[in-house]
Order: structure tokens, then C-alpha cells, then sequence
């Protein structure tokens, strides 16, 4: 079974499609086999982010029974799979958490990772979408207004039992009245996985529909997009982890006893 990780944010506009975009770019140039789905469906645009073409089958087909899931899968050229969502009002449809539920426990038998771009806000759609995952990444940025509501995402995950991977910072810009990490940190009371800078090559590649981290490999945004990716593939550990003493050495059977 695959891992199913919704990536939400209280607020619009953070940064969420931006980061699922150069999140699943990333875990799929580490080898991982990857399917970014829309989970936002009054306002879809991750195939936008992506450049994907207006896609004849879409989740709102396969929730509503019109077409079977590989119908509505559309293979990237970056190596990952997408399932977009409608982006036309015709097909507005009241998600339940079971309804997805089955659609991302099918992916998952397929893939390694199933990463869902959730609505924003703490709507239906959203808690849908979180309630359905099996793991939850908050995408915030360093203002108020959108940590307050990131907070509440943490409480959520809580009754939802969805494991609470922790928050990624996105547009960080150390400045006056910007919060400082371990500010961020402690306000929100949950674990950075990482901060992304304001970087406005961000823009730039957003305009030709590429994630950074294939369109500017080497921006400083697209390294922390990458690090991240590595991060919750496991392959790397977090920069604010506990020390962690290897299994093998000799202190660790002390330190157990
Ligand atoms: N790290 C960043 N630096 C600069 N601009 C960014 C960054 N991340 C996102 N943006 C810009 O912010 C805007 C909103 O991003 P988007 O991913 O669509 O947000 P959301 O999905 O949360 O609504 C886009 O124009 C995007 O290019
Ligand atoms: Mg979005």
C-alpha cells in the first residue's frame, strides 16, 4: 500500500498547488512512483500548475461512476501521474470523505505515494480530503492570518487521526515583523519540515507550467522543495530532529537500559 498524504493550508493562496507541483516532481525523481490528484474541486487547478491539457476524464468522473480510475489518470513527462479535476462548473460535486476514500485507497495499491491537493480552508472539500489521507502536510506562510488557521489544521488531524507530518513555511522572507523559525515553531506547536523561500523564479516557472525544481533546478526555492521530498521519502532527516544515535553503536543499548 502506498502512503496517501493530503497537503492542505487554512488559508488560500500559500502556496499549497505550487508545493504539491515540485513535491511530487521531486519524490518521482527520487525514483518514487507518485499520482498527484486534485483534491480541489470547486476551484481545480493543479493541472494548471502542471500544463496538463483540458483532460477528457477527471475525479469528478470516477466519483460520480463515468469513468473507471485509469481513465482519468494522465501521465506527466516528468514521470508522475496526475488526476486532475474539472475545471468547469458542469461538474460540481459534494465530496465525502468515504467517496474519496475509495478513489485514493485504489491509487494506492498502485503507487507509492498518493498525493492529494486539498481545497483550501476548513470547508467540506478540504476535511474531506484530510479525513481520507493517511498523513497530512500544512502549508503555511510566515503571516498570521495563515498560521492561525494552519493551527487549527493540527487540531483537525487530531480528530481525523490523520498523522500530522508537520508544516512546511513557504514564502519565508527574513525581515521586520516576519516571525522567526523557532517563533513559527512555537506558535504552531507542530514540526517544520522545512522553509521555503519567497523566490520569484517561483513565479516564473509557474508561467511557462513547470514546477521549479525541473524549470530552475538550482533556485533556492527549488532545493528546499527537493530537500523536503527527501525528507518525507525518509531519506534524509529533518534539520530540527532530536538527535538520533544509530542502532548499531554501543550507546545505544546504554541509553535503553
Ligand atoms: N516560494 C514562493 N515564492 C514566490 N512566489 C510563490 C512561492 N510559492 C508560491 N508562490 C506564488 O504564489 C501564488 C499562489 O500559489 P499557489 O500555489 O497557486 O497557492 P494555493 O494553491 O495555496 O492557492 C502563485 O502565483 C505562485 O507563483
Ligand atoms: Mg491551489
Amino acid at each position: 500500500m502506498g502512503r496517501i498524504i493530503t497537503v492542505a493550508s487554512g488559508k488560500g493562496g500559500v502556496g499549497k498547488t505550487t508545493f504539491v507541483s515540485n513535491f511530487v516532481a521531486s519524490l518521482s525523481k527520487l525514483g518514487k512512483s507518485v499520482v498527484a490528484v486534485d483534491g480541489n474541486l470547486t476551484t481545480p487547478n493543479l493541472g494548471l500548475h502542471l500544463g496538463v491539457p483540458l483532460y477528457p476524464k477527471t475525479l469528478q468522473d470516477v466519483l460520480s461512476g463515468d469513468a473507471r480510475l485509469k481513465q482519468a489518470l494522465y501521465q506527466h513527462e516528468l514521470g508522475f501521474s496526475i488526476m486532475p479535476a474539472d475545471i468547469s462548473l458542469r461538474r460540481l460535486t459534494k465530496v465525502t470523505a468515504s467517496d474519496l476514500i475509495s478513489v485514493l485507497y485504489k491509487l494506492a495499491d498502485g503507487f507509492e505515494f498518493v498525493i492529494v491537493d486539498a481545497a483550501a480552508g476548513l470547508g467540506r472539500e478540504a476535511l474531506a480530503a484530510i479525513d481520507a489521507a493517511d498523513e497530512l502536510i500544512t502549508i503555511t506562510n510566515p503571516e498570521m492570518p495563515a498560521m492561525v488557521e494552519a493551527l487549527k489544521l493540527g487540531r483537525i488531524s487530531e480528530k481525523t487521526d490523520t498523522k500530522n507530518l508537520g508544516v512546511v513555511v513557504n514564502r519565508y522572507k527574513k525581515e521586520k515583523g516576519v516571525p522567526t523559525p523557532d517563533e513559527i515553531k512555537s506558535f504552531l506547536d507542530m514540526e517544520i519540515i522545512g522553509i521555503v523561500p519567497e523566490d520569484s523564479k517561483v513565479r516564473q516557472a509557474l508561467a511557462k507550467k513547470q514546477p521549479i525544481v525541473h524549470a530552475n533546478p538550482r533556485a533556492a526555492s527549488a532545493k528546499k522543495f527537493r530537500e523536503i521530498a527527501s525528507i518525507i521519502a525518509g531519506l534524509k532527516e529533518r534539520q530540527d530532529a532530536k538527535i538520533r544515535i544509530p542502532e548499531h553503536s554501543p550507546i545505544f543499548s546504554w541509553l535503553k537500559k
